[in-house]
């Protein structure tokens, strides 16, 4: 699509000039990608199709795996639902700016493409500073995480860069992502929050915000949220979960790369790590610690081969 991708510097922000070109590219209907304090976002114009367009063109995401329309104030919130429900105005109210996706009711505002065609429209309000001044200055922006999809997210501008040098035209460098795993995506159309995907905000954090259990989606009900029913977070390297130090010492004499101290926050950058160093087998010791943390363990799942042979695994 370009020949070179220039990387802009937000420590912790933009300076004026950097943003007034990123802001003239993204009017262009042009993409770039964006530090969020999850993972880094590929951003485009929400409502210009051409622009969702160069999102799931550079992605080779599917069509019907819907985006993320990010806000920087809640006065954007009106251009994408005419109706959030109670329940979404509470979390919002509690969890915004941060890493917490909402799914409302969608305007006819927002382009189909960018919804897969639901009737709904996933919103979050990202905390990143850099995020927030680019969503402030701009406007709702769509974006998806910046990687090909099928890869694992980028928690750093150097990660993009592997996926897209040469394809997207600019980069913004705001450091490591602190969170490092996606957001919660929570469904609040209908009276019981369902959680759709675990991520950054645990669920005993809303759960106990909100005084009520959160469901579940039915099984079977991937429509629910598209994109959970894709590989994902995937390395090209085979990723093995074990559940000892010994099995993990065999492993690590087969030459498999084994990571230390595997965090969310670690995770993506090790699997990356992993095919740098083009590793065919990565081996992953699954500790009590882990097992807690079930954002953590839902990207092990869709990461892993063996993560239904492990005992006790939900
Ligand atoms: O942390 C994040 O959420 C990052 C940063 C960049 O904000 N974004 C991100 O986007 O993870 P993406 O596109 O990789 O994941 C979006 C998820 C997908 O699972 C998608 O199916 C779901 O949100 N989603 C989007 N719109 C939806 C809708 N209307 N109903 C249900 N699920 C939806
Ligand atoms: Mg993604």
């Amino acid at each position: 699509m370009c020949l070179s991708t220039k990387v802009f510097q937000a420590t912790p922000l933009l300076s004026n000039s950097d943003l007034e070109e990123l802001v003239a590219l993204l009017k262009e209907g042009s993409v770039a990608a964006i530090p969020t304090e999850t993972v880094y976002g590929l951003a485009g114009e929400l409502f210009n199709e051409a622009a969702l367009q160069k999102i799931f063109r550079a992605k080779g995401r599917p069509a019907d795996n819907p985006l993320i329309a990010h806000i920087g104030s809640m006065g954007d919130l009106g251009g994408l639902s005419e109706g959030p429900s109670k329940l979404f105005y509470r979390l919002a109210d509690r969890f915004w700016p941060g890493p917490l996706t909402l799914i409302a009711a969608r305007s006819k505002r927002v382009p189909d493409i960018a919804a897969g065609c639901l009737p709904t429209v996933a919103v979050r309000m990202p905390s990143h500073p850099c995020a927030l001044q680019i969503l402030k200055r701009f406007g709702p922006l769509a974006a998806p995480s910046a990687n090909l999809s099928g890869r694992p997210s980028p928690t750093a501008a150097a990660h993009v860069l592997e996926d897209f040098e040469g394809v997207i035209p600019l980069v913004v460098d705001g450091g490591a992502a602190l969170f490092g795993l996606e957001s919660t995506v929570i469904n609040t159309v209908g009276d019981i929050p369902v959680l759709l995907r675990p991520g950054a905000i645990s669920r005993e954090a809303i759960e106990e915000f909100l005084g009520m259990r959160l469901s579940s989606p039915e099984k079977g009900s991937e429509g629910a949220s598209p994109g959970m029913k894709y590989r994902h977070y995937a390395p090209k390297a085979k990723v093995i979960l074990v559940e000892s130090e010994k099995e993990l010492a065999a492993l690590l004499k087969e030459g498999a790369y084994v990571p230390d101290h595997l965090t969310a926050q670690t995770l993506y950058a090790e699997l990356r790590m992993a095919d740098l160093l083009q590793k065919s087998l990565i081996a992953i010791h699954v500790d009590a610690a882990m097992r807690l943390d079930e954002a953590l363990m839902n990207r092990l799942e869709k990461a892993s081969e063996n993560y239904h042979h492990i005992l006790d695994l939900p």
